[in-house]
């Protein structure tokens, strides 16, 4: 085996396309919250459900993984035993992002203000909601470690040329 599953690659680019709309999603509701108009329920509903696809894709993918295997590190270097320790930090990470922005609706006004449709409900501020700051610093490392991730692969692209990449491609 020298090529991930094929679901595990759909679950890989999907998981990166999820991850951008969160993002995207996230800012925007962030910005919108801190401008004159303020936040809507529908920015909230629609950065928790794309945040939520990215959890159950994980729960998912890691079933597939267990079931299909993973083909062996491409090399035993110090690197490779780094890249692999990124790769389980953001398996990690794609659980906990999305549970911290779950907490942080339950234990925010903004659970209360989803349930009743009412965006007059929503908080101006996050005062004393622990898991808004954990959330913020996740989505730092998150973005930090997938800058990491995307490095290396474009080394083994174009600096190693072992052909890396298409081995999370299509069979
Ligand atoms: C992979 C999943 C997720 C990503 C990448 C993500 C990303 C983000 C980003 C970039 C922000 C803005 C941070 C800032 O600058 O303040 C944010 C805020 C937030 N996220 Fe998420 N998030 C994810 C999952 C979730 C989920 C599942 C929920 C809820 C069920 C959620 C709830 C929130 C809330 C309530 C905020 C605060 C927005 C505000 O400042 O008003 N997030 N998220
Ligand atoms: C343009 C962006 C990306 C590129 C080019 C890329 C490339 C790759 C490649 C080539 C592999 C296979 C590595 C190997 O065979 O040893 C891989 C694995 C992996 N990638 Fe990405 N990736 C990207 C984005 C992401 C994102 C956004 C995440 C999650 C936040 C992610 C998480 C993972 C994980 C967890 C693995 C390990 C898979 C496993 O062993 O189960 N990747 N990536």
């Amino acid at each position: 085996m020298n090529q991930y599953s094929n679901r595990m690659v759909i679950m890989h680019w999907l998981t990166l396309v999820l991850m951008i709309a969160a993002w995207f999603l996230g800012e925007e509701v962030h910005d919108a919250r801190k401008a004159e108009a303020g936040a809507t329920v529908a920015g909230y509903v629609a950065h928790a459900l794309a945040g939520a696809a990215v959890l159950l894709l994980t729960v998912l993918r890691l079933a597939f993984r267990k079931a299909d295997g993973v083909p062996a590190p491409i090399g035993r270097s110090t690197m490779d035993k780094i890249a692999t320790g990124v790769h389980h930090s953001l398996y990690l990470l794609l659980f906990l992002l999305p549970v911290s922005g779950m907490v942080q609706v339950m234990t925010s006004d903004v659970g209360k203000a989803i349930l009743a449709g009412d965006a007059t409900l929503l908080p101006r501020k996050f005062d004393g909601v622990m898991a808004h700051e954990v959330h913020e610093i996740l989505v730092t490392v998150v973005i930090l470690l997938v800058g990491v991730h995307v490095l290396g692969a474009l080394k083994h692209q174009f600096v190693l040329k072992d052909g890396l990449l298409k081995r999370m491609w299509f069979k």
